[in-house]
């Protein structure tokens, strides 16, 4: 048994669409590797409104929702499983803040720094806690086993 990986967290992370159109896909990975990151589960997937709105449900009442809708459904996503020691605070810290001009202000190595435009197109999501990671990864991946090695599963 390797009791090291035992202790692995997983999150889900996604390039959004303007973050894929834009050609971030490659640059985004190596940041992710550099930082220490596994990257377990990988695909392209095109999100549709049903998909969008069960992802974001809890952000069904808010005012910015129907343009959040038209956003994430502008064009493929890249969903991935990210592993490593405290992955999901780690990437929420990597990603920087929501609004991404205040990512560029205060959080300039973050990647919403590099690729983000505002607090809608902010190129990158991150789970916000090991309930949502959870949530998230079974959503996108149903269930991954704690060795899951790299598999492919792309559009
Ligand atoms: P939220 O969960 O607050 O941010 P994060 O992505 O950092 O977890 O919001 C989810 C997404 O909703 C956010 O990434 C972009 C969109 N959004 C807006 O378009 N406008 C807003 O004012 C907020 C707060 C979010
Ligand atoms: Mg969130």
């Amino acid at each position: 048994l390797n009791y090291a990986s035992v202790e692995k967290e997983k999150t889900l992370a996604m390039i959004k669409p303007d973050g894929v159109s834009g050609n971030y896909t490659t640059q985004i990975k190596s940041i992710i590797l550099e930082s220490g990151f596994n990257i377990v589960r990988e695909k392209m997937l095109q999100l549709n409104e049903e998909t969008v709105a069960h992802f974001y449900a809890e952000h069904s009442g808010r005012s910015f929702f129907p343009n959040l809708m038209k956003y994430m459904t502008s064009g493929p996503v890249y969903i991935m499983v990210l592993e490593k020691l405290n992955a999901i605070f780690d990437w929420r810290n990597l990603i920087g803040p929501t609004d991404s001009r205040k990512a560029k202000v205060s959080h300039q190595n973050s990647i919403r720094a590099i690729c983000g435009l505002d607090s809608e197109r902010n190129c990158v999501h991150g789970s916000d806690s090991p309930q949502s990671a959870a949530r998230e990864i079974s959503f996108f991946f149903g269930e991954i086993s704690g060795d899951a090695g790299s598999i492919h599963d792309e559009l």
